[in-house]
């Protein structure tokens, strides 16, 4: 299976990934444009999309990282929380502020791949991280599979967190996973599922 074009966001493609976020959140959990660009900004490196053949954004994935006290601070977690509060250049755990593939192209496998793909990247961008954490809705069936897939399990869940936007189930769930392997040695990277 070839590589996925997933590349560090530019600054100048911020429309495209805030109509990618229009796609991919309900607005009420949407973040504003000036949270993304101070991301990129501020952690660019953490930064990432899945390009298509023509260059364009498809999907994105944002990250910051955190030292261990952050995974026990709930507001940490907060939609619009500025990044200058809770990432730290030196943090050994990636925490996954969020991920999203335009509509139409979910559904085959390339979601699962981009995230894989973009973790890996990050290990080997930034070689002292130790682990990784991330939430989400009890009810996005689609990237719980993903992150399971991946490694990641279950620590907590956050009781009515996602109350703005639920349907039926509006916990929210920690997940979390340690980089134990070796992320030079292929037979033990991410991505064998
Ligand atoms: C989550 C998201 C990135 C997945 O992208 P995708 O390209 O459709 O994902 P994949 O095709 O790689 O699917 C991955 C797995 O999840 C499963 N899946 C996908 N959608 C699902 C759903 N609604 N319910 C249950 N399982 C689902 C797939 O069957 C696949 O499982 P498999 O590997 O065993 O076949 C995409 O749906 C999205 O952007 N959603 C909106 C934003 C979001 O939820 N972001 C993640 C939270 S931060």
């Amino acid at each position: 299976m070839h590589n996925l074009n997933v590349r560090s966001a530019r600054p100048d493609e911020i429309d495209r990934i805030m109509a990618l976020e229009d796609c991919g959140f309900h607005k009420n959990i949407q973040e504003s444009k000036s949270v993304m660009l101070e991301r990129m900004r501020h952690f660019p490196a953490g930064f990432l999309v899945l390009a298509n053949d023509a260059d364009d954004a498809i999907g994105y994935l944002c990250s910051e990282l955190w030292e261990s006290s952050e995974a026990l601070d709930v507001s940490a977690f907060a939609l619009g929380h500025d990044i200058k509060d809770t990432h730290h250049a030196d943090g050994k755990s990636l925490y996954i502020s969020s991920m999203t593939v335009s509509p139409e192209y979910r559904g085959s496998g390339l979601g699962k791949r981009f995230f894989q793909q973009s973790i890996a990247m990050l290990r080997t961008r930034l070689p002292h991280l130790r682990g990784s954490i991330l939430l989400l809705s009890a009810e996005w069936s689609g990237a719980y599979k993903i992150y399971q897939d991946s490694s990641y399990t279950e620590v907590t869940r956050l009781k009515d967190f996602f109350a703005a936007i639920a349907a039926h189930d509006a916990d929210a769930i920690v997940m979390q996973t340690s980089f134990t392997d070796d992320i030079h040695n292929p037979a033990t990277q991410l991505g064998k599922k």
